[in-house]
């Protein structure tokens, strides 16, 4: 009666003017938008009419060859809480070569999205153009490099490129939408990004966008369109919005991304430099106002720093973004943004996984970590915990989706502040506690009061330190009324016709909770302490407890379903696990839970043996975990395995290329093709540019013959090469000097111009023979719309000259190699990535199956390598247990230190994969994680290492072993990912 009463009264609330604090900053009159089955008004998005909170974090499957792996990526993140991923694709990933592509294997767009679905996850897709993400040229394939016509507007040379991926891509997502493609195929895909934060708006851009919008369409894209702005600058916002300084531009909604909350770059040390922003109700209006500035769409954070990238030269970075954005700051960053109304908030990167071989740009290194929720080697950071507990909550109390301020409360303190939310339809309550600001760390005790949905109500509460508590009051959670909790919800879930609700709270803080009866109802405290009184004036029932270990107590009768409330201290509320109809505790992960007439067959991790507790219906009579019968009250751990030492080594010299008699017949002469760089050349130059010739990834060489003459006295090289790229210089067969790009941020140097003594030999006047090898890491990105991509890569200019005296030069005649193949790739099943041009992977040196029984054996660590390159390779088989999924890295050195004094890089292959680029001078990647299916957990591995140094004595390869980083019982299937293993079977191209 009394349930009935109050809901009927909430229905007739209208929706307030905006509370004090708030200045209404969306239009709440807005009409809904439909898009099938999507749908919108300024409060929230709506899924078949239900309005939905969307909790979402990013990964790239580019960063993860191994497909199988895609979905423990997956099963982690709904796991922990997330309703939905965020997905870029790089266009340059499946396009080698113009009017090429390939969506095969570890390029399965498809499979990936199909994987999403299965795992019960709602899909944002950003399929670029362009996506930045820290990828060599932002996504861009390497030919585009190539185009005169400037990228990102509307010139019609670009425009016909990008057709051309989106008219592929495109048609794969159109496929997996909500609301199908009308040709039968259906799927999860619920919002669609059609361009990375564009933040030139020139008239060509808006033609450009409005292109990119009508694509989409043409293309059968039916959900919403969105853009995402660098920040809350009201670029691209929809026609409608009409708020003064915005940019209009054709998308449906109006999305933005956001890094704030502090760094980790002074000392390594996470700092708390900012209070979250209020980019939405609580914020200031105006164009720069966030949801204000498009106030008939919905708050929307396309990205939100859910960690960040680490950079060449750094001290090692990933552990600390983890902490900086991780426990605490979630709570109190993305609280903040929930309360403003951001309903859609998307983290970058859930996943970051590693920019393995050529993927990277030239501002980060081959781990893309990110300090992510998952680490790069699928670990479930503690951070994913807090998550699961956020994520919890949105599931278990729908009302938060749509709410709008409440109006003040009365806080016995000005240290801080509470956000307090209301759903108009339902007028339950949201309370995000936190400090004013929301950076501050003192510790706090007090009371709020507010009037709540069930009366006027005074909360005892407790801050300590940096935090934010999400509290929610006056909701229906199942059969109960909950008036109000200090503690916060975890999950909720109905079992047998009553509830079972798991609320936690910082370990030893005080909790109060009450709920509603009719009548007292029988409280029987099954474990821990808690005390409770009953006011039988208004019915409320107030438990009173501390958080700490786990507290257990029934509440049966007073007119209302059983209650099973399950009170935890925040590490135990962690060990919870609400899969389907049920709720585990214990095991690292649960991954699914199927019931079946009477069994209930669950899947998941273990990190060590671990006592076992289910709530299941009462029908469950048998239960399985991982196919196996669970028989006692504890699940085992993995076993341990050992991984054997890498003592087999075999040598062969590289960089024949540098020798005189070198038969360099094939290569392609430097001639006079056009010139598409921003990098301006000197007048007259040829075109020595190694994308001109096809070369995008990895090492190029040139071949440049003179004659001798006392005016060879020195080389002038201009090149470009990216974030610590390299360039090396041989005359007649020696090594003469080599150039490294220094790291630094925040604009990595790119490109060089160094200087190199020629040896008197130079003046003999006979034929001789400079050998050049840049090694290019990574072509820009193109954040600012400028053509930054286009900066030169390889050779710009190289002149050979007098030191002193008249400007002079002696002609050199150039010619060049790079990549077996050039665009048309020898490997189409690794792919872009892959390959450059280093001999060695011309001839397949880094395949498994290469025969390198003829090579000699050689000692590592090895104190020297000769200058230029060499190959080493060995050999070894792995045994991990079955039904055990491990992460096994390969490190180099001394792993307690970002950087070696050893100065040499190394060019990782695994199993014929290029796993990334180890630089032992610059650091600080030094352990390379290798994800199963590149490597073979239960059979034999090949790694061939190309290292590169100067020859000078210590520049040798450090001691190089692998190591265990990850190891539980669990997992799921992984197959190999299949590929060329020997030179034959790669494509016979050259
Ligand atoms: C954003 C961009 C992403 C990524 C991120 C930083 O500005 O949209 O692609 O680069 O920054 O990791």
């Amino acid at each position: 009666m009394i349930r009935a009463a109050l809901l009927a009264a909430a229905a007739a609330i209208a929706i307030p003017a905006a509370a004090q604090e708030a200045r209404q900053t969306a239009n709440f009159n807005a009409p809904v938008k439909s898009f099938g089955r999507v749908s919108y008004d300024a409060r929230s998005l709506m899924i078949d009419g239900k309005r939905t909170i969307i909790w979402s974090s990013e990964m790239h499957a580019f960063r993860l060859p191994s497909p199988d792996l895609w979905r423990d990526v997956l099963q982690k993140m709904k796991a922990s809480g997330f309703n939905t991923v965020a997905f870029y694709f790089d266009w340059g990933f499946h396009s080698p070569k113009q009017g090429v592509y390939d969506f095969s294997g570890i390029r399965d767009v498809d499979r990936l999205l199909t994987m999403a679905e299965e795992e019960g996850l709602y899909v944002i897709t950003r399929a670029g153009p362009y996506v930045n993400a820290e990828l060599t040229r932002g996504g861009f394939p390497g030919w585009l490099v190539n185009q005169r016509g400037r990228a990102r507007t509307d010139d019609p040379e670009y425009l016909a490129a990008s057709d051309e991926w989106l008219t592929r891509i495109n048609a794969i997502i159109a496929r997996h939408q909500i609301n199908g493609d009308g040709k039968g195929n259906r799927g999860n895909v619920i919002l669609h990004q059609i361009e990375n934060e564009l933040a030139l708006t020139t008239p060509a851009q808006r033609r450009y966008m409005d292109h990119l919008y009508a694509k989409a369409r043409a293309d059968g894209i039916n959900v919403p369109l969105f853009h995402n702005d660098q920040g809350r600058n009201g670029y691209w916002v929809p026609e409608d919005s009409k708020v003064e300084k915005t940019v209009p531009g054709p998308n449906d909604m109006y999305a933005f991304d956001g890094y704030p909350g502090g760094t980790c770059t002074v000392n390594g040390k996470p700092t708390r430099g900012s209070a979250a922003p209020d980019w939405g109700y609580y914020g200031p209006g105006g164009a720069k106002g966030g949801a204000s500035a498009s106030p008939n769409t919905p708050g929307f954070l396309a990205e939100f720093g859910g960690g960040w990238f680490d950079y060449w030269g750094s001290n090692g970075g990933y552990e600390c973004n983890a902490i900086q954005r991780g426990k605490r700051f979630q709570r109190v960053f993305y609280g903040t943004n929930l309360a403003n109304g951001i309903g859609i908030q998307s983290f970058y990167m859930g996943f970051g996984g590693t920019s393995w071989g050529w993927l990277p740009a030239p501002v980060v290194f081959t781990s893309y970590d990110y300090g992510a929720a998952f680490s790069e080697t699928r670990e479930v950071r503690p951070k994913a915990e807090e998550l699961k507990q956020l994520g919890g909550l949105i599931a278990a109390v729908p009302d938060l989706a749509g709410m709008v301020p409440a109006g003040p409360v009365q806080i016995s303190t000005d240290k801080v502040q509470v956000y307090h939310n209301k759903s108009p339809e339902t007028d339950a309550r949201f309370l995000l506690v936190t400090h004013k600001p929301s950076n501050g760390q003192t510790s706090d005790r007090f009371t709020v009061t507010a009037d709540l949905p069930d009366g006027r109500y005074t909360l005892p509460m407790q801050l300590d330190g940096f935090d934010a508590k999400w509290l929610v009051a006056g909701v229906n959670l199942g059969g109960q009324r909950l008036v109000y909790s200090t503690s916060e919800l975890q999950t909720l879930l109905k079992q047998d016709g009553g509830d079972i609700a798991l609320i936690y709270g910082r370990e030893g803080e005080a909790g109060e909770t009450v709920l509603r009866y009719a009548s007292a109802p029988k409280v029987t405290v099954l474990e821990g302490g808690a005390t409770s009184t009953f006011d039988s004036a208004k019915g409320d029932l107030k438990l009173n407890y501390a958080h700490r270990g786990l507290t257990r107590v029934r509440i049966s009768g007073g007119g209302r379903p059983d209650l099973l409330l399950l009170i935890g201290d925040e590490a135990e509320g962690a060990k919870f696990w609400h899969v389907g109809d049920v709720l585990v505790r214990g095991p690292a992960l649960v991954r699914s839970a199927k019931i079946k007439g009477s069994a209930l067959a669950l899947t998941g991790d273990t990190r060590e043996a671990t006592p076992l507790e289910i709530w299941a219906p009462a029908s469950v009579r048998n239960i399985s975990w991982n196919g196996a019968r669970v028989t006692g009250a504890s699940l085992p751990g993995p076993a341990d395995f050992s991984l054997p030492a890498l003592t087999d080594w075999r040598v062969s010299r590289g960089s024949p290329e540098a020798a005189p008699d070198y038969d360099d017949r094939d290569w392609a002469k430097i001639d006079n093709r056009p010139y598409a760089s921003i990098t301006a050349r000197a007048d007259g130059q040829p075109n020595m540019l190694m994308d001109a010739y096809g070369f995008h990834e990895g090492d190029v060489w040139y071949r440049g013959r003179f004659t001798g003459t006392p005016d060879a006295q020195r080389l002038r090289l201009h090149y470009g090469a990216g974030g610590s790229g390299l360039v090396q210089v041989f005359l007649d067969g020696n090594l003469i000097g080599q150039d490294e790009i220094p790291a630094g941020l925040p604009r990595p140097l790119t490109t060089g111009a160094p200087s190199f003594a020629l040896p008197d030999a130079a003046h003999a006047p006979r034929e001789h023979v400079l050998s050049v090898m840049v090694r290019n890491n990574g072509h820009n990105w193109d954040l600012d719309a400028d053509d930054f991509h286009k900066e030169a890569r390889g050779l710009v200019s190289a002149s050979i000259e007098p030191i002193a005296g008249p400007s002079f030069s002696v002609p050199i005649a150039w010619k060049i190699q790079g990549r077996a193949g050039g665009e048309d790739i020898a490997d189409p099943v690794r792919g872009v990535p892959n390959n450059g041009g280093l001999d060695g992977e011309r001839r397949g040196w880094h395949l498994p199956g290469f025969d390198d029984r003829g090579w000699k054996r050689y000692t590592v660590p090895g104190n020297q390598a000769p200058s230029g390159t060499i190959w080493l390779r060995t050999s070894f088989d792995l045994a991990v247990p079955k039904g055990q999924d491990a992460t096994i890295g390969l490190a180099f050195g001394d792993t307690s230190k970002p950087r070696s004094p050893n100065a040499y890089r190394v060019l990782i292959f695994v199993n014929g994969w290029n796993m990334g680029q180890f630089i032992a001078h610059v650091g600080p990647q030094r352990v390379f994680p290798l994800p199963e299916g590149i490597l073979n957990h239960r059979g034999r591995n090949h790694v061939a290492l190309a290292v590169t140094a100067d020859g000078v004595r210590g520049n040798g390869l450090e001691q190089v072993k692998l190591v265990t980083l990850r190891n539980v019982r669990g997992g799921i299937p992984v197959r190999m990912v299949a590929a060329p293993s020997t030179p034959s079977e790669l494509k016979q191209v050259d």
